[in-house]
């Protein structure tokens, strides 16, 4: 059985599947292990590194689609790559199956087993298989890095002989994996921090880490669902949602948007109006700002 890792072709993505140290663990257990030159690069993992754990290093994407039986991959896979899978194949990677219908038709007609780790239940017992929290705890944490990076003050507050210093505000959107991640990040830089989640459970979770949780009467009966998963909500209650960060927003520092429902696009929290109300050189963390492309930084 030969297990393929290509390089990831995504722009700007630096991941790679397969670590040396788990292809060390597949070539012991008897697999065969294919990686494409350069796969770990991005990640500092050398093609030697691959070598020395047992690997065999292809010079393209070709060699690695065309051969393995399973293909392990971060990314969901382009066209082309699907076209280049071998017929009845298996695929394991992050495939985002809820947003992709046309990936998943070409798939299904190339006869190619998928297994996407997200759609991966988060029970006790597949905690190994949970790809969604180490992501959501490495964007959580880089987040807040990037947002102390990019803010022109600090984060603590600082007594110095020439004065105080008050610390920076952050408002941290979202208080899943990568939210509470970004909360404890921030309060360990200093910075005060308000939280905001529409799951009212998370609350004392929020609290715990030292930051304090901002509260909506919400209109709906509930905002969570039977799995512990936000719920969209209903018109009524994202006004109320909206009309809360619109009063918090305007005096934050820095802004970090963690905020998503499982299957569905991310809710919309931050507008023009809450960006244009922030103080010159706010920041706003988020992959994804309303409209898109627009600045990410306050006027
Ligand atoms: P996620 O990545 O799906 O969403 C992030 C956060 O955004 C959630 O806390 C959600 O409530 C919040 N959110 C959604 N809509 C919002 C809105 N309009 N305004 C503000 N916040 C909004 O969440 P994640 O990190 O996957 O965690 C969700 C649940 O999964 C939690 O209950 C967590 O405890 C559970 N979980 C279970 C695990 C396990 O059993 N192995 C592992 C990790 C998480």
């Amino acid at each position: 059985m030969k297990i393929g890792v290509p390089k990831e072709s995504a722009s700007a993505e630096r991941r790679v599947a397969l670590t040396p140290e788990v292809c060390q663990a597949l070539v012991k257990s008897g697999l065969e292990v294919l990686v494409e030159a350069g796969a770990g690069r991005g990640a500092f993992f050398l093609d030697e590194d691959y070598v020395r754990a047992g690997a065999k290093v292809a010079p393209d994407a070709a060699a690695v689609f065309g051969v393995a039986d399973i293909v392990v991959k971060i990314q969901k896979p382009t066209d082309q790559e699907v076209a280049a899978l071998r017929a009845g194949a298996v695929l394991i990677g992050l495939l985002q199956p809820a947003t992709s219908p046309s990936t998943l038709a070409l798939l299904a007609q190339r006869n190619v087993t998928a297994l996407a780790l997200e759609a991966v239940p988060r029970i006790s017992r597949a905690q190994s298989m949970d790809a969604l929290s180490s992501q959501a705890t490495v964007a959580g944490y880089k987040g807040v890095l990037l947002a102390a990076a990019a803010l022109p003050k600090f984060f603590p507050m600082l007594t110095t002989a020439a004065g105080t210093i008050r610390p920076a505000k952050v408002l941290v959107l979202g208080a899943g994996v990568a939210g509470l991640q970004a909360i404890a990040t921030a309060r360990r830089l200093g910075a005060v921090v308000l939280a905001f989640d529409v799951r009212p459970a998370v609350k004392e979770q929020v609290e715990s880490l030292g930051a304090k949780f901002l509260q909506v009467e919400w209109a709906d009966r509930e905002t969570e669902d039977r799995g512990g998963y936000a719920k969209e909500l209903s018109e009524e209650s994202h006004r109320r949602e909206m009309e809360l960060l619109a009063r918090n927003i305007k005096d934050m520092d820095a802004v970090i948007s963690t905020a998503a429902i499982p299957g569905k696009r991310a809710p919309l929290l931050i507008t023009p109006e809450m960006v244009a109300s922030m103080r010159p050189g706010s920041v706003i963390v988020d992959s994804w700002i309303w409209p898109p492309k627009r600045a990410a930084t306050a006027p």
